[in-house]
């Protein structure tokens, strides 16, 4: 239900690939909450065409390629997208993550270190790469939002995710450190929400993914959050609702974090007696 959380707002959304996405949710919600929007992916993504679906649907959101690790990418997209809106930025989502070495299949301790720069720069410096660029052209208007997603690898082991563990523990690094400096300048917010899992491209890539999401479901008391039920957490920290909330790291995950063990897992292994 539409509540014009966002009315006036204007915002850009990093990766939305398909229907699946976090990104492609998020994107539809700021849109039904009265957000404009623009959106960006890779330029080898936006080749696949699907994003052009969800553009109609947000109200003809432009479209505008950027590799995030590519710095000259980024000035282009922040440079067309104030001139669409005709000023400044309310929010951004960096729906982003892609490990080199998950997809080639290398284990954590045998993993190739030129990918893993790459993994890291993708899913991580990023971030640090998105918050520069605004911040040099003074593009994210005072108490802006920022949001980026995460996953509670980057706190706790969970060995196929690999190094995008580490990758997540950078991100929300960054969130933190530039989050105190965008704060004091402009009081712009910046956080990260840490997710359940969801049967995604990205998400997906990660061996074992069905076995792990029906094992973090019976892990937590609400069930694992949905990626509609993330749009709505992200909305809510775009909106003037959360305006002092900044530098955190926020587990939309249906109480997982939080949960030792339970009925459901013991009983997985051990049947009650008949
Ligand atoms: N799916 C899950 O279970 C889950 C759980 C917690 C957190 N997350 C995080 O959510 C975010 C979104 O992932 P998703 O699950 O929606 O999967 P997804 O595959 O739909 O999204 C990942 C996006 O990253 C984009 N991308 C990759 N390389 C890029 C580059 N160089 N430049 C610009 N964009 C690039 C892809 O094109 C894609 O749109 C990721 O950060 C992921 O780690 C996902």
């Amino acid at each position: 239900m539409a509540n014009n959380l966002l009315q006036g707002k204007k915002g850009i959304i990093f990766g939305a690939l398909n229907e699946q996405s976090i990104a492609w949710k998020v994107a539809k919600q700021c849109y039904e909450e009265g957000a404009q929007i623009v959106l960006s992916n890779a330029p080898v993504a936006l080749r696949m065409g699907e994003i052009n679906n969800l553009a109609v649907a947000c109200g003809n959101a432009p479209v505008i390629g950027a590799d995030v690790t590519n710095m000259d990418d980024l000035k282009n997209l922040f440079e067309k997208t104030l001139e669409h809106f005709g000023g400044g930025i309310d929010f951004i989502l960096h729906s982003v993550g892609m490990s080199v070495n998950v997809r080639k299949g290398l284990d954590y301790y045998d993993i190739n270190y030129q990918n893993n720069q790459k993994t890291f720069d993708i899913s991580s410096i990023s971030l640090h790469k998105i918050l520069k660029t605004a911040w040099d052209l003074d593009a994210l208007n005072e108490w802006g939002s920022v949001v980026a997603l995460t996953y509670i690898a980057a706190q706790r082991v969970f060995p196929d995710y690999n190094e995008m563990a580490d990758a997540k523990a950078l991100l929300e690094s960054i969130t933190r450190n530039f989050g105190y400096y965008y704060g004091n300048k402009k009081k712009v917010r910046i956080n990260t929400v840490s997710q359940s899992p969801v049967k995604t491209t990205a998400g997906g890539g990660v061996k074992g993914f069905d076995g792990f999401m029906e094992y973090a479901a019976k892990m937590s008391p609400l069930g694992n959050a949905t990626s509609d039920a993330c749009a709505n957490y992200v909305v809510s920290l775009f909106s003037d609702l959360s305006k002092f909330v900044t530098m955190q790291n926020l587990f939309h995950d249906g109480g997982f974090s939080f949960t030792g063990v339970t009925p459901e897992v013991i009983q997985s292994m051990y049947p009650p007696e008949k």
